[in-house]
C-alpha cells in the first residue's frame, strides 16, 4: 500500500505512455497479460493517489493576507529566545527547537493557528501563540518570509534502496511541488525534531492532518533512518538573531 502510494504522487513528473495501446505491445515485448496487469494496477494507485489529493485539499487553510514584515520584527522578538539559538532544547521532552529560516509561510501559519487554537500540543508554544491575532500572525510570518525559502529535494532515486521513504519525498521531495497543503521542509531540520514530530503523528497526539496515516505505517527504526536523512540535506536553518 505505501509503496503504491508512492509509484503514483511521483508520477508528477511527465509520466511515460503506458505501453497497452495495441500498436505498442508488439514493441514493448511485454506478454499480453502482463500489460493488461500494469494496466490494473496502474489505475487501482492512480485512485488512491486521487483520494489523498483530495483530502489534502480538502485540509488546505485559507490563504493569508501579506502582513507588515515591520511589525512582524518587533512582534518576533521573543520568538528568537528560542529559534535564534543554533541547538536551543526544548527541555521536556528534550529535542533541539525546530528550524524555522526558510520553512514555507503556508505550513508555519497552520502550525501557529493550530498551536493557538489548541489543536496542536505544546504548552510553551501555546502560550507563545495564545493572544495573537490572525493579523499578528500574518506579520510574523511576512517577517519570516524575509528569511529564504527551501524546498526538500529529496529524489526517488535517492530513496530507492529507502523503501519506507518513497512515499514521502512524493510530497516532501522535488516531486512534491504543488500539492496542496503545501508540506513543511524537512530539509536541514534537526533529526531529533524530525523524530519527535513523527511520533506524536504516530501516537496521535498532533492529529487531524495527513501525517497521521504516513506516520502509522513506519517502525521507530524506520523514523530514526528517515529523520537522520532530511536532516543530512542542505536546507533550512536556525533564525539569525
Ligand atoms: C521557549 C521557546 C520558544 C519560543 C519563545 C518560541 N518557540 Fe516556537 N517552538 C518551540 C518548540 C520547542 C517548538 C516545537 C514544538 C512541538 O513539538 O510542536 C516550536 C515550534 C514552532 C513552530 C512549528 C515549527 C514546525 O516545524 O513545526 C513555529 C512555526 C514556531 N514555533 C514559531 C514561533 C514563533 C513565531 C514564536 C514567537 C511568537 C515562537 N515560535 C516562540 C519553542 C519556542
Ligand atoms: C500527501 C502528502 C504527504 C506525504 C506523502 C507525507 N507528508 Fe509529511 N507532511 C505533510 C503535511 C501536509 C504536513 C503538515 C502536517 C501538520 O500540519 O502537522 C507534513 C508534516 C510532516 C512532518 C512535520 C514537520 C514539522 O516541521 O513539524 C514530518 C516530520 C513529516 N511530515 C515527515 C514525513 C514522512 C517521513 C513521510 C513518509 C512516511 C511523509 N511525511 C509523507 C504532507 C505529506
Amino acid at each position: 500500500m505505501r509503496l503504491r502510494i508512492g509509484i503514483v504522487l511521483s508520477g508528477n513528473k511527465p509520466r511515460q505512455s503506458l505501453p497497452y495501446r495495441p500498436q505498442e505491445i508488439g514493441r514493448t515485448g511485454q506478454p499480453h497479460h502482463e500489460l493488461i496487469r500494469q494496466r490494473r494496477y496502474t489505475m487501482n494507485i492512480r485512485s488512491i493517489a486521487g483520494i489523498i489529493m483530495m483530502a489534502a485539499i480538502i485540509w488546505s487553510p485559507a490563504a493569508g493576507a501579506q502582513g507588515n514584515a515591520d511589525r512582524g520584527r518587533q512582534l518576533g522578538y521573543t520568538c528568537l529566545g528560542c529559534h535564534g539559538i543554533e541547538g536551543y532544547r526544548n527541555a521536556y521532552p528534550s529535542y533541539r527547537v525546530p528550524r524555522l529560516s526558510g520553512q514555507n509561510r503556508e505550513y508555519m501559519q497552520t502550525a501557529l493557528r493550530a498551536y493557538r487554537d489548541g489543536a496542536r500540543p505544546h504548552p510553551t508554544m501555546q502560550a507563545q501563540a495564545g493572544s495573537l491575532t490572525d493579523a499578528d500572525i500574518d506579520d510574523l510570518l511576512a517577517w519570516l518570509d524575509t528569511t529564504a525559502t527551501v524546498q526538500d529535494q529529496a529524489t526517488a532515486e535517492q530513496v530507492a534502496s529507502l523503501d519506507a521513504a518513497a512515499v514521502c519525498v512524493t510530497c516532501h521531495g522535488a516531486d512534491g511541488e504543488g500539492v496542496a497543503p503545501k508540506p513543511p521542509t524537512l530539509a536541514g531540520q534537526h533529526a531529533e525534531y524530525l523524530e519527535h514530530a513523527l511520533h506524536q503523528y504516530k501516537n496521535g497526539t498532533r492529529s487531524g492532518n495527513v501525517m497521521v496515516a504516513f506516520a502509522a505505517t513506519l517502525s521507530d527504526a524506520e523514523i530514526k533512518i528517515i529523520s537522520d536523512f532530511y536532516a543530512d540535506m542542505d536546507g533550512l536553518k536556525t533564525l539569525e538573531n
